[in-house]
């Protein structure tokens, strides 16, 4: 069966314009420098976000774990949302492999990190202490609704770090979702942090792929500890190959995906026992809760979806978050829409 996914917008898979580009890669071992595909998604991508150089990682969670791993010594503190991927989701990778302890503070409904908070987080001076080095905010904040931090906000957030010698990381790996929702470029987004990691193989369609972004030398570091970790790759142009198409061709496209979760949201506010989170969706995902009068969990609903040829993630056992991607086209939210009204009427 062809299953509608909405699990996530990782489940793309390329395109056949990527395949035929991934076939026909021109290629070289990538640890000597020697990748003329990669060097030129890195070139694209370091320019695309305004900053000096860019690294070709596998993952999102290398990406950002070489970012701390770069930015921190073992004993220093890394203030991090609450909801954040890299403090919920990245398997404790920043203690277990870099010794840093997270100060993980309240993310707000909006996505943000308070002011006030991150202040407040950071250490005096003190033998006892240990040392602050790094803040981290998510953009977009996924947990919180797929919300996109603004410009504005990100540049008060870098004012007040850089004020304490602090360092500011982005994990961007939707930044492109948040660019484009609010009609600006990504790089009056990037423009006062210190370091970016984004994805290739989300909404972007690649099939593998994330790029850190930064200074020479911050790159030169991570390029050093991506060999340590074991992500130094080969020919590896075969990949890269899909991520300049990625660049090239899916970032204004993205905008598709925010009108249909948009559409999604909308019929399933018309569904008997379903609650759209009140502005959901922000870009590409939507988040909504089973009614209080619904007798089954969510879990069992997403089983009867699966039934019918619709995949759809349980948060928990009352909560649904549904992300709209380059292959849910306008039947598959419509489909999706009468789905729920079925299984749930
Ligand atoms: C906000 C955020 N950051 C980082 C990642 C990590 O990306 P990867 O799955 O490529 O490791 C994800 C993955 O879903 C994510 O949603």
């Amino acid at each position: 069966m062809e299953y509608i996914d909405l699990r996530s917008d990782t489940v793309t898979k390329p395109t056949p314009e990527m395949r035929e580009a991934m076939a026909e890669a021109e290629v070289g071992d990538d640890v000597y420098g020697d990748d003329p595909t990669v060097n030129r998604l890195q070139e694209i991508a370091a320019e695309m976000m305004g900053k000096e150089d860019a690294l070709f990682v596998p993952s999102g969670t290398m990406g950002n774990l070489l970012a701390l791993l770069v930015h921190c010594q073992r004993g220093d503190e890394v203030i991090v949302g609450n909801q954040s991927h890299i403090y919920l989701n990245e398997a404790g990778g920043m203690a277990a492999l870099g010794g840093m302890q997270a100060c993980p503070i309240q993310n707000q409904p909006d996505g943000t990190l308070a002011l006030e908070d991150i202040r407040a987080s950071i250490r005096i001076e003190d033998v006892h202490h240990p040392i602050t080095r790094l803040v981290c905010l998510e953009n977009t904040q996924n947990i919180c609704g797929g919300v996109p931090l603004t410009p504005a906000y990100t540049k008060e957030v870098a004012e007040l770090v850089h004020q304490d010698n602090l360092l500011l990381h982005i994990d961007g790996a939707r930044i492109f979702n948040a660019a484009v929702a609010q009609n600006i470029s990504v790089k009056e987004l990037v423009e006062p942090v210190d370091s970016v990691m984004f994805c290739l193989s989300k909404g972007l369609v690649a099939p593998i792929g994330s790029l850190l972004i930064g200074t020479h030398k911050f790159i030169a570091r991570a390029r050093h500890l991506r060999k340590m970790l074991g992500g130094g790759m080969r020919q590896v142009g075969v990949i890269a190959a899909a991520g300049i198409i990625s660049l090239e061709r899916m970032v204004n496209r993205l905008r598709d995906d925010h009108v249909r979760a948009m559409k999604l949201a909308d019929g399933l506010r018309q569904v008997n026992g379903l609650v759209v989170d009140k502005d959901s969706p922000h870009t590409n995902m939507v988040y909504l809760n089973l009614a209080n009068d619904v007798k089954i969990s969510s879990k069992q609903v997403s089983e009867k979806m699966r039934k019918i040829g619709i995949l759809v993630d349980a948060e928990n056992a009352r909560r649904f978050r549904l992300v709209t991607h380059y292959w849910i086209d306008n039947i598959a939210v419509e489909r999706t829409i009468s789905a729920f009204g079925t299984v749930l009427n």
